[in-house]
């Protein structure tokens, strides 16, 4: 959470800082601000609310400042003000920070530096940690060596406890930056005659695509033409590796959407394209995959499967746990990161470990891997952005390749984690007893999968239609059985996340043994009723809710024929391959809510209170 930027180069930093936060907006809103250094003085401009209110203070401004840093806030320590907004000073007004993360012991630091004469104007802990760095800069010896402002960031990280990106300016040094990271994901982009800093790849791709993702316990040194690389404890010095980004600038703009949710839940199609380029074998009997680092021998021996996931990701779990169930026949299990890392299970020896992350940065999922590595277990991560550090750590996995994806709520993100799950129980399943000719159904089935969305999507002006009729109602209840379960929870999760709806998923079966209870004509339930064995069984409970004068949404396969009067609205699927169902039926959910929010003028690429990559505890 929170969003970074830092320019030094010979353009206006304003400008590009200012470009770069709107790009990392999506990270945190509460509040956003820069700091421009210039004559050997900082200006700092900073306001609660969004990138906007900033480009209002800063408009009237004439900065020629080539050196600035900025910040978008996802408020953690103090409450969302202007005082708390980053970036933050040192009391002796030499330093400048931004800072994502949480410095754990930084009511021992403050009373430290109280004690010294360190004053402070906010409630955050990054206030701090900007006056510790101040108070080694005053111990170090002016040598008039240009590393006396690195080695003051470095000496003050030593005493943190807890989780950081930085950057860091310095009036004595004003065309420096220091960033630095633990925990928190932090990128340099290396430009022409110009570095930048960063949480995130698009606040700085359109300046440059040549990168380098620094690691926990690094910090960097850069001016416009040159920077170092060096561990914080050890101060070895680091030869950088420099990846190229192969996101355009395009990628990560509306173009003629309203919101980013909905251009995304659009791309659709061509997202699950990507996901599944050249993935499939010569015969078209299973999956291919470069890069999980086992061999078929080693797949055979695994006898169980750990998923490790948070939100939605974690909802895609559940999904791949049925389909490799039914097809590979090996146990699976569904963890939630941020509960496993504390749980300790026991897990067999044989066991292997998967997380899935669209960020790669969402760090109850980092720590639950990192926890699964430490006890000798293979983790492999399922993971959309590339060079994360959830992709990094991994033994291995798969790149989702849905493109980046900005809005809040996941949306093509989770679509191709449930095309990646179907593919692994592909994989699996004919590495174990799946017939060559069940394969071959299994991969056409996939491929068909973006021209079935497409299909779906052309049924949006219904579902914008029934989300008018709807979208006063303030509870809703989501139900599915089997591989349609974790889809109404998804479902549910959409609805509330970005309209503020109360909406809870359960298992359709499990209604009558308390959910029920809700039913009424104020609570409509959205009931997926797919054609199938099941399906009797589903209009029996569709009947439970018209019997106590419930409404009903009925998401069910084309041709399916209920009695009457009892679907209040229905959208139908086209027939299908049960594998590649739960995600032709995530995509009237994926609209509902979006078409609900937008209906009730709520804010759906930044709804209140989240945001994107939840890199706190
Ligand atoms: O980046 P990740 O996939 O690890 O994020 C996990 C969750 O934070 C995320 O899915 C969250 O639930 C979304 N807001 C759901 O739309």
């Amino acid at each position: 959470m929170c969003g970074i930027v830092g320019y030094v180069g010979k353009q206006k930093a304003s400008s590009i800082i200012l470009e770069g936060l709107k790009r990392v907006e999506y990270r945190g809103y509460d509040s956003a601000g820069l700091a421009v250094l210039e004559k050997g003085a900082f200006t700092v401009l900073k306001k609660t609310g969004r990138v906007d209110n900033l480009v209002k203070l800063v408009a009237p401004r004439k900065f020629h400042a080539t050196t600035g840093i900025g910040h978008t806030r996802w408020a953690t320590h103090g409450g969302v003000t202007d005082a708390n907004a980053h970036p933050h000073l040192s009391s002796d007004g030499k330093f400048a920070i931004i800072h994502n993360g949480v410095i754990e012991n930084y009511v021992g630091m403050k009373q430290f530096l109280a004690g010294k004469g360190y004053t402070f104007q906010s409630e955050t802990d990054t206030e701090a940690l900007v006056n510790l760095i101040a108070y080694h800069f005053a111990k170090e010896p002016a040598n008039g060596d240009r590393s006396r402002f690195l080695e003051s960031v470095r000496k003050a990280l030593l005493h943190v406890e807890g989780t950081y990106g930085i950057a860091v300016l310095c009036t004595e040094c004003p065309d420096e930056i220091v960033g630095a990271r633990k925990g928190s994901p932090l990128i340099l982009g290396v430009g022409d005659g110009e570095n930048i800093l960063a949480s995130d790849v698009s606040a700085l791709v359109s300046r440059t695509q040549n990168v380098v993702y620094l690691k926990d316990g690094e910090v960097v040194h850069l001016t416009e033409k040159s920077f170092s690389l060096s561990t914080i404890q050890e101060q070895e010095e680091i030869t950088p590796k420099i990846d190229r980004v192969s996101w355009k600038v395009e990628d990560a703009e509306l173009g003629t959407f309203a919101h980013f949710m909905e251009k995304e839940i659009f791309e659709q199609p061509a997202a699950l394209e990507n996901t599944m380029r050249g993935r499939f074998s010569a015969d078209a009997s299973t999956a291919i995959f470069g890069g999980l680092n086992l061999t078929a021998g080693d797949l055979r021996q695994i006898d169980r499967l750990v998923f490790c996931a948070c939100g939605t990701a974690w909802h895609a779990c559940l999904v791949a746990e049925q389909l490799i169930e039914r097809y590979a026949r090996i146990p699976v299990e569904v963890e939630y990161a941020s509960e496993f890392r504390y749980r300790n299970a026991p897990l067999d020896k044989n066991t292997l470990v998967f997380v899935v992350t669209q960020s790669g940065e969402t760090l109850d999922t980092l720590e639950a891997l990192r926890e699964a590595k430490r006890k000798g277990y293979t983790v492999l991560a399922i993971v959309n952005v590339v060079g994360s550090t959830i992709a990094r750590e991994s033994d291995g996995g798969i790149y989702q390749h849905a493109g980046p994806e900005i809005g809040v709520a996941s949306t093509k993100a989770f679509t191709s984690q449930l095309v990646v799950g179907a593919m692994l129980a592909l994989y699996l399943g004919r590495l174990r007893d799946m017939s060559y000719s069940d394969g071959v159904e299994y991969v056409k089935a996939l491929k068909q999968v973006p021209e079935l969305i497409k299909a779906v999507l052309t049924q949006a002006p219904h579902i914008k239609a029934i989300a008018k009729r709807f979208s006063h109602h303030r509870d809703f209840l989501f139900l599915g059985r089997q591989s349609m379960f974790p889809i109404a929870l998804e479902g549910a999760l959409k609805l509330k996340e970005i309209s503020y709806i109360h909406a809870e998923g359960y298992p359709a079966a499990e209604m009558k043994h308390g959910p029920i209870a809700l039913i009424s004509p104020d609570c409509p339930t959205v009931f997926f009723a797919p054609a199938g064995e099941m399906f009797p069984k589903l209009v029996s409970s569709i009947q439970e809710i018209k019997a106590r004068k419930g409404q009903a949404i009925v998401i069910t396969t084309t041709g399916a024929e209920f009695p009457p009067g009892l679907a209040d609205e229905r959208i139908d699927l086209p027939p299908c391959h049960e594998a590649i169902l739960p995600i032709l039926a995530t995509i009237p959910v994926q609209l509902l809510s979006y078409y609900i929010a937008a209906e009730l003028g709520r804010d759906v690429d930044k709804p209140r209170n989240l945001a994107k990559s939840v890199t706190v505890e």
